[in-house]
């Protein structure tokens, strides 16, 4: 079977097998590392991690289905995903995803028009200590407020960030 995944991923994952017991434990890393190919996860990718693994694909469309950290339909160039959960919401989340929206002219879980921005809601980022936090794609954005949203936002658009 040929595989839409480069040299690069067995390469990778090759480096990480002695680290786990089985290849089995190595579903989340493997999906880390076959997210990094396209920026997302295509049926034709979920279907080579499955062979690599040893599993039936449908195992790891499970698991990719979980986590929302797993893209299963294509997203900007950068994936801004904004928590709105308890800690977030009480220091302003929602104003922050409302002023996202209107600056980026989108809904939450849009990308706008050229590709470049992908806005989601998330729920616990795991930053409650800084809320309101928010992902930019691998990074983390915390102690957000609108100023600060606004110039990285800005800092994007100008070619400054890509993680
Ligand atoms: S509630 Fe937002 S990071 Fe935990």
């Amino acid at each position: 079977m040929s595989t839409p995944l480069s040299n690069k991923f067995y390469e990778e994952m090759k480096k990480l097998e002695s680290r786990y017991p089985n290849k089995k434990a190595l579903i989340l890393p493997a999906l880390h590392q076959a997210q990094k190919e396209y920026g997302w996860l295509p049926k034709e990718s979920l279907a080579a991690v499955a062979e690599y693994i040893g599993v039936h694909e449908a195992q790891i469309r499970e698991v990719a289905s979980f986590y929302t950290m797993y893209n299963l339909k294509p997203v900007g160039k950068m994936h801004l995903k904004i928590c709105t959960n308890v800690a977030c919401c009480l220091r302003g989340a929602d104003e922050l995803m409302g002023f996202a929206e209107k600056k980026l002219e989108i809904e939450c879980g849009e990308t706008t028009k050229d590709g470049l921005f992908t806005l989601s809601e998330e729920e616990c980022l795991g930053a409650c200590t800084a809320a309101p936090a928010m992902m930019a794609n691998d990074d983390y954005v915390e102690e957000l407020d609108i100023h600060k949203l606004n110039a990285y936002i800005e800092k994007i658009k100008e070619g400054g960030v890509r993680s």
